[in-house]
């Protein structure tokens, strides 16, 4: 009887209720609640009786705990994101927007692998076979041993995967696209999604091959319907790319078995996607070095150092309130940089507009970057280039002293080898000097403003 029990579920977070309700009570979002019919598919687990209980013995477990065992794609960029490689057994969901490469980049990474000597399945319920193996000719990856399936029923893929060797890595292109009988409702719910997905993760546990699902993204940035997935996968991983540019940014959101804070960079062209092993050249911008407004960063991305233009303009502003504006960076950061400014720096922003951009749309979350943002700032708004041979980092406090901030070494060796002579930090990370670069460490924002308006 339980079968045909009629429920709701919210199609934004997959929270389950007995009634309909124009508001998820779960998410909050409005509208969102759809009947789905029948067995949940969700709770129907395992198949009765397929599999008994096997008890293992903690201590038999000791030991793979410490280095999960780990298969290296080949392709640098994505093993960094990953945390050293796919982790045997696990699943892992790359989210991004639709066109953005997705496909491209798993079936690179497919054929890597497949050329290193493993199995590899890569599913698609979006193409056909005879379109896929089109852009892997365009890749160059025709001759990889990929195995191509253009299949959307869970059943299907299970079936044909229990007859042959488990492979390394299964690849479900998209999750969205898939469907089980274990569930119901229509292709494309959410329970049909968490069903799926829960069908394929649990193939991965059992077989011990990593599968790696894709996911498309809403204009909202959040994974559609699969958010849920998002909960049951031992990683997340998103790419992304700005408007215009040829470069994206692999970027791990949950990581399981790894680190979430590195990124891996591309550039997407006519044959694929490229590594870019040394990001700064790309979001340095054209340096120009008569531009006021312009100062470059000295960031970390995870374990790796990148040099990033940060670019201002500060105009008097037509308006009653002065815009502000910001792409890149955080908005209530920039707020807290001009009221430093304002009140401890003599620098009058309020009847100005600013708008703040980080070059190449990469996007930034450390304080670090708060000195070069303040630098960019002060230049655009009194008018006075910055040298551009001079990178910038430090955190700047309420009370407006520059803080010292992790990696200064770092920092410091990556703005050498790209030609900086010179840099402006904090204080207290002063005096571990660089071959070849002269720093400067300074103690409150107030002495690097008036540098810059003595230029
Ligand atoms: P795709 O991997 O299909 O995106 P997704 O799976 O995320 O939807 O990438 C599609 C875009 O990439 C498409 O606009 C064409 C472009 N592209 C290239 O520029 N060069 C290439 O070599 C390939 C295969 C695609
Ligand atoms: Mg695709």
């Amino acid at each position: 009887a339980a079968r045909n029990k009629v429920q709701y579920i919210c199609q934004n977070c997959g929270a389950v209720s007995p009634r309909w309700q124009g508001r998820c009570d779960d998410c909050g979002e409005w509208n969102a609640l759809v009947e789905e019919s029948g067995a949940t598919g969700v709770g129907a687990g395992p198949k009765r009786g397929s599999g008994k209980g096997r008890v293992i013995k903690l201590e038999r477990l000791a030991g793979s705990t410490a280095e999960a065992p780990r298969t290296r794609t080949g392709i640098a960029e994505f093993d960094r994101v990953t945390g050293g490689g796919l982790v045997r057994g696990s699943a892992l969901l790359v989210g991004g927007d639709p066109g953005i490469g997705k496909s491209t980049l798993l079936l690179q990474a497919a054929a890597a692998l497949a050329n290193g000597g493993h199995r590899v399945v890569y599913v698609s319920g979006e193409e056909a076979v005879a379109q896929i193996r089109m852009r892997a000719e365009r890749l160059g990856l025709a001759d990889a041993s990929v195995k191509l399936a253009a299949e959307t029923s869970v059943e299907n893929i299970l079936a044909t995967l229990a007859l042959e060797e488990t492979p390394a890595l299964l690849i479900a292109d998209s999750i969205q696209t898939m469907w089980t009988d274990a569930a119901d409702s229509a292709p494309g719910t959410v329970t049909q999604v968490r069903a799926s997905a829960q069908a394929l993760i649990r193939y991965a546990k059992q077989s011990g091959a990593a599968v790696v699902f894709v996911g498309h993204v809403t204009k909202d940035g959040q994974i559609a319907g699969p958010r849920v997935v998002e909960h049951m996968v031992d990683g997340v991983l998103y790419f992304e790319g700005e408007g215009g540019h040829h470069f994206r940014i692999l970027r791990a959101v949950k990581n399981r078995f790894g680190p979430t804070d590195e990124i891996g960079v591309f550039e997407m062209g006519g044959a694929g996607l490229r590594e870019v092993p040394n990001p700064s050249e790309l979001f340095l911008g054209e340096r120009n070095s008569k531009t006021p407004g312009a100062a470059v960063f000295a960031g970390m991305e995870g374990t790796r150092p990148v040099l990033v233009e940060i670019q201002a303009l500060v105009a008097p502003t037509t308006l009653g309130t002065p815009r502000r504006a910001v792409i890149g960076w955080d908005q209530s950061r920039l707020a807290m940089i001009l009221a430093v400014l304002e009140a401890h720096c003599r620098v009058r922003l309020g009847d100005c507009d600013v708008y703040l951009n980080v070059a190449g749309g990469l996007r930034i979350s450390e304080p670090a970057a708060d000195l070069a943002v303040a630098a960019a700032l002060v230049s655009s708004r009194l008018n006075a280039p910055l040298p551009p041979d001079c990178a910038y980092f430090g955190e700047v406090s309420l009370s407006g002293a520059v803080r010292p901030v992790s990696h200064a070494p770092s920092r410091l060796k990556e703005s050498g080898k790209l030609g900086f002579a010179q840099a402006v930090l904090p204080a207290a990370s002063a005096g571990q000097d660089v071959a070849g670069m002269t720093t400067r460490g300074i103690g409150q924002l107030v002495e690097l403003v008036a540098e810059i308006a003595a230029r």
